[in-house]
């Protein structure tokens, strides 16, 4: 088998909190599955990742807590490396963006667009803080919605009624940092003309879909961007933490977080180059044209590493003589939830990965995360499963199995591995699936279904189990010692096949169960064969899994909030306040989209009385054609607002489903037009 030169990168997690189980689902577990099984496979890789070290939520947390931004990433780098060593994370290098080496190559890049000509500058009007003297990032910015009202809003959009509009339009703003009134003043930042690079990454991701298969999600998310259009984009702000911008006269201006980020994959590969005592190592991956680079992202990120990074490179190639390879695929992830919800730090709902992993060893987590990867759709984590994947799969049909075939060879056999006898259409089965399970395994590994491969692990394991009670060595090592020794010796070449099958995914037990086999990894294409010799001395069986109890897991449960607490509550009102508010059956009209503004819709609504136009955040949810003649709930007398230069007279009520998905409150065609909603 030809060996393949690979690159794995890993999405830099923010040194701004802990690390939970659904990071690890989106972007870690499953890189690290296929890393260690290309290492195994004897293939020439490099796994590289580290801390992203900048942007503004770092400075907020700093701010919170009147530290400098260092402490904050000091801390959450140490804190998330321990987290992934825990985990078991067969990183190269997880190295940080703070890193000068990192400053100077990012610097290199934007230098390098600049003197190309490919940048352009423009000027915008931003909030400024004339007291704190600094222009205020949009989080820093808070002001009364025009649309809503609520008061919490950020300068660009609403969290609140998820309006968008200009910063101009936020009633009473107030800077975050010194709470007075910022002024708008001119800023004048630098470009990145993304809708330059739209036909060649369009041919591109094309070419890489046909040859190498992307999934669905990516091509799904990357087509709507080339629907839409790419546009300019700023790659620098107004902050003081961050990659400074290499240009006179640009005091107080760093590159733009996620400009910079993409480009700490490169800086972290010439770090480990240095520590390697190597400094050219990089280029031996990053430009080497036989180089496979593949980078492993969650959802949210898919812009940035399937759009943005390549064009970057590309605008790279074009104007040096050293040339980047771009991503060969970008295997991104959905989400993984927690117990039905989203995780949230603020509301205490998940479980941060240092926290589990001091309750409970590292492999049960990832074969229970590896199992259920949000590969397709959103997954769940939940406690009950997890106790059911390590009871009722590793403990009960791995470790059964193994510890089955252990004790045997201890006890009747003198702790050596006996000689096989006549071989059985039954035996000869079993040897067989040994040496076809790794090569249908790495089939799905190289097609990143990592969640069908673990399957496939257990299968095996399955299929060891039936083996063993099929042969009944129980009975056979009083009837006939030859062939109950012949059980005996094949089923120890399946614990084999099993450690190295199972060890990208339960690597701590792997070890442990290598250890038991006195013998090391062959090689995954070798893992299938006879790997130890008749007479060959076996160590003493280890308990690879312990069952977890009811109680502990109830335990756990008890210990996330009741459900009402995880809900914000808004404070009591009286009768009379809620009268106030009218709200009126209507039936809307018409609908239509509004040009540039991809959340809105435009719906003229009869309420009976007269005709009103309301702009409505619902265009991600509804087609207008869906709309029209549906009677909803309208807030009649709520202020009129302007939303992109649109008059909205009234609101609509609308919840959101378990997807996220806002479904609007509907009511029959029973009651008319106009009635009022008490
Ligand atoms: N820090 C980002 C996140 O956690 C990911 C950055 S990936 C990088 O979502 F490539 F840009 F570094
Ligand atoms: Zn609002």
């Amino acid at each position: 088998m030809e060996k393949e030169k690979v690159l794995v990168t890993s999405a830099l997690p923010y040194a701004n909190g802990p690390i939970h189980l659904g990071h690890l689902s989106g972007a870690y577990l499953p890189a690290d599955i296929y890393v260690r099984y290309k290492r195994l496979k004897g293939d020439d890789i490099i796994y590289v990742c580290g801390s992203d070290e900048h942007g503004v939520p770092i400075t907020i947390t700093a701010d919170k807590e009147k530290v400098s931004p260092k402490v904050i990433i000091d801390r959450y780098h140490e804190m998330n490396k321990k987290a992934f060593e825990m985990f078991g994370m067969d990183f190269d290098i997880y190295s940080r963006t703070s890193l000068p080496l990192h400053h100077e190559t990012a610097q290199t890049f934007f230098k390098s667009f600049y003197d190309q000509g490919i940048l352009k500058e423009k000027k915008t009007l931003q909030f400024y803080d004339e007291k704190a003297k600094m222009f205020l990032p949009d989080r820093y910015v808070e002001g009364t919605c025009p649309r809503c009202g609520y008061e919490e809003a950020r300068s660009d959009e609403c969290e609140n009624c998820s309006a968008h509009y200009e910063p101009t339009e936020l009633i009473n703003p107030k800077s975050k940092i010194t709470g007075e009134t910022p002024v708008l003043k001119e800023t004048s930042h630098w470009f990145f003309p993304l809708g330059n690079y739209q036909q060649w990454l369009e041919n591109y991701i094309e070419e890489m879909d046909k040859k190498y298969g992307w999934k669905d999600n990516v091509l799904q998310q990357c087509r709507s961007w080339f629907k839409d259009g790419l546009k300019d984009r700023a790659v620098t702000r107004d902050l003081d933490w961050g990659v400074k911008v290499p240009l006179p006269d640009s005091e107080g201006k760093v590159l733009y977080v996620w400009f910079e980020a993409v480009l700490g994959y490169i800086s972290a590969t010439k770090e480990l180059g240095l520590q390697r005592n190597n400094p050219d190592l990089w280029k031996d991956y990053w430009q080497n044209p036989g180089t496979k680079y593949i980078a492993f992202i969650g959802k949210d990120n898919i812009v940035f590493h399937a759009i943005m990074f390549p064009a970057m490179l590309k605008a790279w190639n074009d104007g040096n003589d050293d040339k980047y390879i771009y991503p060969q695929n970008v295997p991104a992830n959905e989400f993984l939830n927690f117990e039905g919800k989203k995780f949230s730090k603020s509301r205490g709902w998940g479980i941060d990965v240092i926290e589990f992993l001091n309750l409970f060893p590292a492999d049960p987590l990832r074969y229970t995360l590896a199992a259920n990867l949000p590969e397709n759709k959103d997954t769940d984590f939940y406690w009950k499963e997890f106790q059911a994947r390590n009871n009722n799969e590793l403990a009960d049909i791995l470790g059964n199995f193994v510890n089955r075939t252990f004790t045997f060879a201890h006890k009747h056999f003198n702790g050596e591995v006996p000689p096989k006898g006549k071989l059985e259409e039954i035996d000869i089965q079993m040897l067989k699936a040994n040496e076809e399970y790794p090569v249908k395994i790495s089939a799905l590994l190289e097609k990143f279904k990592i969640k069908d491969a673990v399957l496939e692990m257990m299968n095996l394991a399955r299929a060891a189990n039936k083996y063993f009670n099929d042969t009944e060595p129980w009975k056979t090592v009083k009837s006939d010692k030859e062939r109950c020794g012949t059980t005996i010796n094949i089923s120890l070449q399946t614990v084999y096949t099993l450690a190295e099958m199972f060890s990208p995914v339960i690597p701590f037990t792997a070890e442990k169960m290598f250890k038991m086999l006195n013998t090391e990894k062959r090689g995954w294409f070798d893992a299938g064969k006879e790997n130890l010799p008749p007479g060959h001395k076996l160590n003493k069986a280890e308990i690879l899994f312990v069952k977890i109890e009811d109680k502990t897991i109830e335990e756990q449960i008890a210990k996330l909030p009741q459900s009402e607490e995880t809900e914000e509550k808004k404070k009591e009102i009286s009768y009379e306040q809620f009268s106030e508010i009218d709200l009126r059956v209507a039936k809307i009209i018409s609908a239509e989209r509004i040009p540039k503004a991809e959340k809105l819709l435009k719906l003229q609504v009869d309420l009976g009385y007269e005709k009103r136009q309301i702009i409505a955040g619902v265009a991600k949810f509804y087609s207008p054609e869906d709309l029209i003649n549906k009677r909803v709930i309208v807030v009649a007398n709520l202020k009129p607002a302007k939303l992109f230069g649109l008059k909205s007279e009234g609101m609509l009520l609308a919840s959101e489903n378990n997807d996220g998905k806002l479904k609007i409150v509907e009511i029959d065609n029973s009651v008319e037009i106009g009635a009022k909603v008490k």
